[in-house]
């Protein structure tokens, strides 16, 4: 089968186009085997080609295959949340690469998975869509669940225009949070359509900080830092209020009783078949921004380095 390995840390060159033996049923005791139609690429997978975090990944090293989101068909039946799911059945979801450590990842034609890490695609969400939602709105999903904040709370969500921002927003909105969001200018209108109430333009700190001081004086409840900001966020939140860190890098050091927790998302194939199925019913919205051929990674990895891309960007296999 055709995969795409990282050979080396490095730029998005060092992705290449090999091929490996394809997996046979059963050869990983308790994995079910998916053949992908489409892959999600994530800017976790961008920091672990860059080499960011080999000293974590170690013994891991290149060559080994990136990805976390997938969509594909079953070419093993496999137990569902809501009973078996037969050979052929359209499912999607994420290997949780950064956990498992197995360089095993979905930049490939087949993968071998845990059921417990994918659900069913409903009929009407094609595979490009529905790679574009596992590891981001489990993510954003648990984020808001640790934050654990009541109806009428405020909450800033930095890097709202990305992929796990956009989410992040739906839920807290849904949840009854008074939304200000970090935007990519131009965005304010759809992130006001997907539930944020305020909308700010990222850019310059002060500014930032000077927009959230008139919606919170005191400060935000919470803060869901999608951008990876950090440190200098930190001033947005109130005394004893919370900020949800998306990578242990990026967490800031807790100053004035603010509890600062890392998310790391989980698999969770009962949240995911809800989620899966608020998206047909647009009940949740997701974007997916360039559909590219596998061959093409490295030129998926240029385009999401380059900035803002209005969504997922996702390869098709
Ligand atoms: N912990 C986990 O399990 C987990 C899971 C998924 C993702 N993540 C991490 O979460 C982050 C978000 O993921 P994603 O898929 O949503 O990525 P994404 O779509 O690229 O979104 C990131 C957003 O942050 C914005 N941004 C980046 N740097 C900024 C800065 N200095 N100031 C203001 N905004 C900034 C980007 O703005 P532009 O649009 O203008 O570029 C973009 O809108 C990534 O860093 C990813 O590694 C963690």
């Amino acid at each position: 089968m055709r995969v795409v390995e990282v050979t080396t840390y490095g730029g998005p060159e060092v992705l290449d186009m090999v091929r490996r033996p394809e997996p046979v049923a059963g050869e990983r005791p308790g994995r079910v085997r998916v053949r992908l139609h489409a892959a999600g690429v994530t800017i976790t997978d961008l920091r672990i080609r860059a080499g960011l975090y080999a000293d974590e990944l170690s013994p891991l090293k290149p060559p080994f295959v990136l990805g976390a989101d997938f969509a594909g068909k079953l070419l093993d039946p496999a137990p569902g949340p809501e009973g078996e799911l037969p050979v052929g059945t359209r499912v999607a979801g994420f290997v949780p690469w950064y956990t498992e450590r197995s360089g095993e990842g979905t930049y490939a034609e087949i993968v071998q998975v845990e059921p417990g890490w994918l659900a069913p695609v409903p009929d009407d969400v094609g595979f490009t869509q529905a790679a574009s939602v596992p590891l981001a709105a489990i993510t954003a999903h648990q984020g808001l669940e640790r934050l654990g904040l009541p109806a009428g709370s405020s909450l800033l969500v930095t890097g709202a225009s990305g992929v796990v921002g956009r989410f992040a927003v739906q839920f807290a909105a849904a949840a009854g949070l008074e939304v200000m969001a970090v935007s990519y200018e131009g965005d304010e209108s759809e992130l006001k359509v997907l539930g944020a109430k305020h909308c700010v333009r990222r850019g310059d700190g002060a500014e930032i900080l000077a927009a959230a001081r008139e919606v919170a004086p005191d400060g935000f409840d919470g803060l869901f830092d999608g951008a990876l900001i950090g440190e200098t966020a930190l001033p947005a939140v109130k005394n004893g209020g919370t900020f949800i860190a998306l990578a242990e890098d990026r967490a800031p050091v807790s100053v004035r009783d603010i509890r600062v927790e890392t998310v790391l998302g989980k698999p969770d194939a009962v949240l995911l078949t809800k989620l899966l199925r608020q998206v047909e019913a647009r009940e949740l919205i997701t974007r997916v921004a360039d559909v590219m051929p596998l061959e093409e990674a490295s030129e998926a990895h240029r385009r999401a380095e380059a900035g803002h891309r209005p969504g997922r960007i996702i390869l098709m296999i």
